[in-house]
């Protein structure tokens, strides 16, 4: 028996072409879905990204000015039935200004087989989900696996939630340092995520400390056209593995130029952000995307001591992974909102 069309299985619950779901963001964290299905879903978004099965252009970026922009994401994955849009704003002077989170994302997705959308919903989560999620796949293939310490620098959204997922990737950890500018932010992420994992959570007393401190760094800090980096290369250690998603902001060009592997998620992606002046200085042509290593088409960590730097810059693919899977979970469940088109 043939297997049932993404569109047969929801039509049960929605009527195509005439309904859409409305899904907010609390209802999107009520589903609960398993970090380890959305990672498992990023390695195929990946490999797939990079074996050219999916369909995805670069980002499309409009700008108010050098701290805000707009991000227009389409993506299709002909294996998930899967196609869509996300539109994301990232205002770096919204906490101060308006007490407002800087990111915001929306996603509409539409039915694969005849283009009626079929969801509007929140993008956050997914977003605050996925993106951990892409920088442990990233850990996998270019980390030191029995790495016993691990830094995470700038605890807004996206860095606390790489918190919970780290000791699934790294099992010989001892030590997890945590560093914001903001001393609150540390101590709001050690309480809210200590209970969480099975080893000690430190605040680090310095940038330097954690980055001289930590075998496995994470960033998640803000990016802009106008950035000023604060990591000064000499803190940089042999064997270290940065995985940014704030594309390597507070680093040096020097560490970016030395690293022995410079990774991305999209090459592609890379050459716009380069041309649209969102890395300092002058920084090396990456050796490849995260997904030929995955597929087996490049190498990933060779040797204990090599440098390695990985700057997924986020993709459409990886929302559109996991986007059905949070659709079909809510209609099962009665979970969200049908409005008429
Ligand atoms: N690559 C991706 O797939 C992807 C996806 C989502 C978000 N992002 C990016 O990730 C970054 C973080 O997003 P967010 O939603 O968590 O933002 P956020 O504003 O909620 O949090 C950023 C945190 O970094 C801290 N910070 C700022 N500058 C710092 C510095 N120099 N040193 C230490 N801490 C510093 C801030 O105090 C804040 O706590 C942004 O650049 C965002 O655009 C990337």
């Amino acid at each position: 028996m043939s297997e049932l069309s993404f569109r047969e299985r929801i039509s049960k619950y929605l009527n195509v072409g005439h309904e859409i779901l409305y899904l907010t963001r609390s209802e999107c964290e009520s589903l609960h879905i398993s970090r380890e299905l959305i990672r498992e879903q990023m390695e195929v978004a990946l490999s797939q990204y990079s074996l050219r099965q999916t369909q995805m252009p670069a980002k499309s970026h409009v700008f108010p000015d050098a701290q805000s922009v707009f991000i227009g994401m389409p993506a299709l994955l002909p294996s998930e039935q899967s196609v869509g849009f996300k539109w994301v704003s990232a205002y770096n002077n919204n906490q101060k200004q308006f007490g407002l989170p800087s990111l915001s994302a929306m996603i509409l997705a539409s039915d694969y087989e005849c283009g009626w959308p079929i969801a509007f919903m929140d993008g956050v989560h997914i977003m605050e989900t996925r993106t951990p999620a892409v920088a442990m796949v990233c850990a996998k293939y270019l980390a030191n696996l029995n790495a016993e310490t691990f830094g995470m620098i700038g605890l807004g959204r996206e860095g606390r939630n790489h918190l919970p997922v780290i000791c699934d990737t790294f099992k010989n950890l001892k030590k997890i340092y945590v560093y914001d500018v903001f001393e609150s932010a540390m101590d709001k992420a050690i309480a809210d995520f200590q209970s969480q994992v099975p080893v000690p959570m430190e605040k680090a007393s310095s940038l330097e400390q954690i980055v001289k401190d930590s075998q496995v760094l994470a960033s998640a800090t803000f990016f802009s056209t106008d950035p000023k980096p604060t990591i000064k290369d000499e803190w940089v250690p042999k064997g270290q593995t940065i995985i940014v998603t704030d594309l390597h902001s507070q680093f040096h060009p020097d560490t970016i130029n030395r690293a022995d592997l410079y990774v991305v998620d999209s090459m592609e992606q890379q050459k716009g952000l380069v041309e649209e002046g969102y890395f300092y200085g002058t920084i090396p042509e990456p050796n490849c995307e995260i997904g030929h290593i995955i597929a087996g088409q490049h190498q990933g960590r060779t040797s204990e001591d090599q440098l390695i730097v990985a700057n997924p810059s986020g993709m459409a693919v990886d929302d559109f992974a996991v986007t059905g899977l949070f659709i079909k979970t809510a209609l099962e469940r009665g979970v969200g909102t049908i409005l008429p088109l």
